[in-house]
């Protein structure tokens, strides 16, 4: 059954939440907090190793009730029970929308047309476990008899941005095979990762569901090629493995069939991290410590398809953003998790959020007059602070902000660990509170200035607050609790595209570009090629023909 197309500014409750915001828009977050004294209490929810404090943020309780009224009113229920029943939701594709169905136990049930696909998971989970095991423990060798001790995943968006942020994220918990990722089709990227590697013990994992993506495929040409000028033909099957759908495409690549990881259409690329392009996850830290993040993101999937809506993070969270985006009228949100290892977080995100509800057709096929997902960006503190972080506190615009932190460290060193946390709550009490005229010209008078030079400082001086913040703090960064925090992820996504009425897991924006590329690309390599383009392009074009 499709997915209900409920057009939400359609609904009462947004007629209801327009009238709300009219009365509420200007309220200061130090005024909701004066007025509500339980709200930190009542707006923050604690589930499992997460607390999740929503209370500084430009609601009250009557603009949760009205958000809560607008998912009902939307059926968001119904899309839930839709999402994890393998129902063909990917509509303008044809397909399920199953990552979920990757982290769930053996014994669950799982219908794709019919057929419970539980036990090919796991037919492919075992897979990976005993290849990831042979290779960490070196009983599979290089073709000179070698162990392993460089892997290289060759993919690029959902095929490399998953697998490379968890691998960064979890480096605590590394074994001693070194990672790397090779993407961009910029032969500078390729080859400046292979100057580094040794053939007789590199692995390469090339990952790509259609087996078909130019960057993938040239990447992976240009490193065989490369192989080749070290070793014999027949030891490519000792160093090469795929992950696809594709098998027939992999096996024409040159790869043996029994080292092709198997992967299925009903995974979108970039929610396919729990499938086997996770497998350099499981080379870099284990089966185990992989099979413990899909844990953690099957335990998020519970929580958001149990919890009521009051009390469930995704739900939350996404309804938070819907309420700056829609109404507001914010153009983006940042995301600062307090963590170096999680400094390729937002870079992950951007792919899963705006790829996903980067859209302006509703389920109607009808172009929408309201503004659907937002951009996102981000980058950990306390680096940021130092950066943009001017710009939230001081700047024009308003952006939201989501705070992930964790209460212990990894290695264990508490006097580092208090003060990146004390930045971490000082920063969204900061923006919450600001610094007024008057607390400003306290701290001045303190100094040795002239009366005119203390005003005239002041106003530079000021900060406005009622800057709305998420935290998220978390016990400690394990693969489960990494696991839990993109599957959060994931599901706001998917409550953000029900409500906005779009589709959420198609990418048909990204194929413009890929095809002008590849006529571009002919005129390139053959003069004798002339296509038409604008006056600028064809002006570049011949710019970089009289150059190279
Ligand atoms: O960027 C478009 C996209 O289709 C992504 O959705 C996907 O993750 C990526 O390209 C790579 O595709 P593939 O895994 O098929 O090589």
């Amino acid at each position: 059954m499709a997915l209900k197309t409920i057009n939400p500014t359609t609904t009462k409750a947004w007629h209801k939440l327009n009238a709300h915001f009219k009365t509420i828009e200007h309220k200061h977050l130090k005024e909701l907090f004066a007025e509500h004294t339980n709200r930190a209490h009542e707006m923050s929810i604690s589930w499992d190793d997460f607390f999740v404090d929503y209370s500084k943020h430009r609601i009250s309780k009557e603009t949760l009730d009205l958000l809560i009224e607008l998912a009902n009113e939307v059926d968001l229920k119904d899309a839930m029970s839709k999402y994890f029943g393998g129902e063909v939701i990917n509509q303008t594709e044809g397909r399920e929308v199953l990552h979920t169905a990757l982290r769930n136990p053996e014994n669950a049930e799982v219908l794709v047309e019919g057929n419970n696909v539980m036990s090919e998971i796991f037919e492919v989970k075992h897979k990976i476990k005993d290849f990831a095991n042979d290779i960490i423990n070196g009983n599979i060798k290089g073709h000179t008899n070698k162990p392993f001790t460089d892997i290289v995943n060759i993919g690029i968006g959902g095929s490399d941005l998953g697998p490379a942020m968890v691998v960064d994220a979890l480096s605590f918990y590394k074994n001693h095979l070194k990672t790397h990722f090779v993407s961009n089709v910029d032969g500078d990227h390729v080859n400046e990762v292979i100057k580094h590697l040794n053939p007789e013990t590199t692995l390469f994992v090339i990952v790509s569901k259609t087996f078909t993506t130019q960057e993938t495929l040239s990447n992976a040409n240009t490193i065989r090629q490369w192989f080749l000028n070290h070793a014999p033909k027949d030891a490519v099957s000792k160093h090469f493995v795929a992950v696809s759908t594709n098998i027939e495409k992999v096996k024409a690549f040159g790869i043996d069939e029994h080292n092709i990881f198997p992967m299925w259409n009903w995974v979108g690329g970039r929610f396919s991290l729990w499938s086997a392009v996770g497998l350099s996850i499981s080379l870099a830290v284990g089966f185990e410590n992989f099979d413990t993040l899909l844990l953690g993101a099957h335990k998020m999937d519970t929580h958001f398809k149990t919890e009521d809506f009051d009390k469930n993070i995704p739900v939350i969270t996404a309804l938070l953003s819907v309420w700056y985006n829609n109404f507001f009228n914010a153009e983006s949100e940042a995301v600062i998790p307090y963590s170096q290892y999680l400094n390729q977080f937002a870079t992950y995100l951007q792919q899963g959020i705006m790829e996903s509800n980067g859209k302006s057709v509703d389920r109607n096929g009808d172009a929408v007059d309201y503004q659907t997902g937002t951009i996102i960006w981000g980058e950990p503190g306390t680096n940021s602070q130092h950066a943009f972080f001017q710009l939230i506190h001081q700047g024009t615009k308003l952006i939201p902000a989501e705070f992930i932190g964790f209460s212990k460290s990894l290695h264990g060193n508490q006097d580092h660990q208090d003060k990146l946390m004390s930045n971490f709550f000082a920063q969204t009490e900061a923006l919450m509170n600001g610094k007024s005229k008057e607390a400003v010209l306290e701290e001045l008078n303190a100094q040795d200035l002239s009366e005119e030079k203390r005003n005239e400082l002041a106003p530079f001086k000021v900060f406005k607050g009622n800057k709305p913040t998420t935290t998220i703090l978390v016990d400690k960064l394990t693969p489960e609790s990494l696991g839990k925090l993109i599957a959060m992820y994931e599901h706001k996504i998917f409550v953000q595209g029900i409500v906005w009425n779009i589709f959420s897991y198609d990418q048909f924006g990204v194929e413009l570009g890929k095809q002008l590329a590849n006529s571009i690309l002919k005129e390139l390599q053959d003069d004798n090629v002339i296509n038409n383009h604008d006056g600028s392009t064809k002006n570049l074009i011949k710019h970089y023909k009289s150059l190279r």
